[in-house]
């Protein structure tokens, strides 16, 4: 079965200053299919710029990330449909109503009026959040 995330020799210098840092340097793992995979380590460690490559908001300077097999360079737009990311940081606007909100990450993602409408509905009502008020 193809792995759900595959690295290999994956290497990151970030180029700011004249000399670089090397903030990841050739590392290699794999995650299964419905493993559940966690990154630990201190400060400075490289877990976020390992997972920044991972989601395509940064390129990596060497080696491949295969997500489902497909290389995340050559094809990454089937990989991004299937990557849900939850950032430390809320990145939701809050000038927004929370309905707009909804309508708004819709649009994102390219779901019709109707389905948006549908889901803007039915997302809240799951969470039991609908009673205070969208
Ligand atoms: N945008 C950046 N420009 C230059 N260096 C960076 C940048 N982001 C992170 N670094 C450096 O890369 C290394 C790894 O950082 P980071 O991935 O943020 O680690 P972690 O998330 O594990 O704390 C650190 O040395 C950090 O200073
Ligand atoms: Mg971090």
């Amino acid at each position: 079965m193809t792995h759900a995330i595959e690295v290999t020799n994956l290497t990151k210098v970030y180029c700011r200053s004249h000399s670089g840092t090397l903030a990841i340097d050739h590392i290699n793992f794999i995650v299964r299919q419905g493993e559940i995979f966690g990154v630990l380590g201190p400060n400075g460690a490289g877990k976020s710029t390992t997972q920044r490559m991972l989601t395509t908001l940064l390129q990596p300077t060497e080696g491949q990330i295969l997500i489902n097999g497909r290389d995340l360079a050559r094809d990454a737009y089937p990989a991004k449909r299937q990557i849900g990311l939850v950032p430390k940081e809320s990145n939701i606007y809050t000038e927004l109503t929370a309905w707009d909100s909804l309508m708004f990450t819709g649009r994102l993602y390219r779901l019709s009026k109707t389905d948006r409408e549908a889901r803007a509905q039915e997302l809240p009502e799951t969470f039991g959040l609908w009673e205070s008020g969208m």
